[in-house]
């Protein structure tokens, strides 16, 4: 006799959050901080900074967060002072993880969702043992002044490898998870609530929105896991940004993207792990965007790592805008100036340290994009 399976999903609904009395609602997005013993104070002043100059109602942080360590007290140390940042700013703040979280190191990630959401500024939800991963949830924007849901934010673990070693990726219960909640939330508000998707690594559909070429060329890159076949930015598509180097995605794909295509209420998904890039690339409607790692240290990049600002309006929520703030783009040497004569002379050595490296990273990154533009035959609009 044939039995029907009733397939129990969690609910992982975050606590709601709300636009603001003028309609507006603004996200972080900080990802790859990969914070440990070498970067963490730097890392975590200019995120401070970063949140003093913005004020954003949502932080979201997409993974490789932490380096996690042998000794959990270490570890926690370290989630303390990014946590603290926020907590004292009173801004919520959605975790997610990457591969390097629960790589190696005393907590799990179960342990380590659980210690951020000791803060009582995190909106993080552990979904408990029925979807893979942990920190797979969706987050209700409210309208300003009712409670129908405006926005909507996804927030997925895209897990940390495959069984073969190469990187993670949404797993098919995470996607079934998301189509039920996003069937049920149209039911619920009676139309479509447009949306935000943030996880650690982008999807392999990526490569379907840039160039193949058989050989490499400048600006091209080779596809992840087909060796020998080389990408590059597309003239005629929708492209914004700067791609430094390859699109780390999953080599196993569950349907997250055409999940998400065929709902139609995602705008735009947001990832990190490439700590380079920062472009985006729209496909099938939806916009593939990657951000910059947000930490600072002696890296040859890390001056011009930054973070991602983005912008709602609960009167047009199918519209939003975007912006990559560099760390190099936040200070002048008057900046560096105030904060010495106010005694802060971590700070003050710090934006020093930020705006010199910054000026040779400028000019870099102005070559890549004049001569990217060039290549490419046709002027890119560098809107991030
Ligand atoms: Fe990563």
């Amino acid at each position: 006799m044939e039995q029907n399976t009733v397939q129990i999903l969690p609910d992982a609904t975050a606590k709601s959050l709300r636009f603001n009395k003028d309609g507006k609602f603004s996200i972080m997005h900080i990802t790859d901080t990969h914070l440990d013993h070498d970067n963490i104070e730097a890392s975590v002043w200019l995120i401070a900074a970063a949140c003093d100059r913005e004020h954003p109602d949502l932080v979201v942080v997409t993974g490789d967060n932490v380096q996690n360590d042998d000794d959990a007290a270490v570890t926690k140390k370290y989630i303390d002072k990014l946590m603290t940042v926020f907590q004292t700013r009173n801004i919520p703040v959605a975790i997610t993880f990457g591969n390097h979280d629960s790589e190696v190191g005393a907590m799990s990630r179960e342990e380590l969702m659980a210690y951020y959401n000791t803060y009582s500024c995190s909106v993080s939800v552990d979904e408990g043992p029925l979807l893979s991963g942990c920190g797979t949830y969706h987050i209700p924007i409210l309208a300003s002044d009712s409670n129908e849901m405006r926005f909507n934010v996804w927030v997925f673990d895209s897990n940390d490898y495959d069984g073969n070693g190469h990187y993670g990726n949404v797993k098919k219960d995470q996607v079934d998870w998301y189509k039920a909640k996003s069937e049920s939330t149209e039911k619920a508000n009676g139309k479509k609530v447009y949306s935000f998707a943030f996880q650690h690594m982008i999807v392999p559909e990526v490569y379907d929105a840039l160039i193949e070429c058989k050989r490499r060329k400048l600006y091209s890159f080779e596809h992840i896991n087909n060796k020998g076949t080389y990408y590059h930015f597309d003239p005629n598509g929708i492209n914004f940004g700067t791609l430094n180097e390859t699109p780390c995605s999953g080599y196993e794909n569950d349907g997250q993207f055409e999940a998400m295509v065929e709902r139609g209420d995602v705008l735009a998904m947001f990832t990190g792990h490439d700590h380079t890039n920062a472009f985006g690339v729209k496909h099938k409607g939806i916009d593939i965007v990657n951000s910059l790692s947000s930490r600072y240290n002696r890296d040859a990049f890390s001056s011009q790592y930054g973070y991602r600002m983005l912008r709602v309006d609960e009167n047009n929520p199918s519209v939003y805008t975007s912006d990559v703030v560099h760390w190099f783009d936040m200070f002048t040497l008057t900046d560096a100036k105030k904060a010495e004569k106010n005694g802060d002379h971590f700070g003050a050595k710090l934006m020093k340290d930020v705006i010199r490296r910054g000026l040779r990273e400028k000019m870099f990154l102005s070559f890549c994009r004049t001569s990217g533009a060039l290549l490419s035959g046709r002027k890119v609009t560098y809107k991030h």
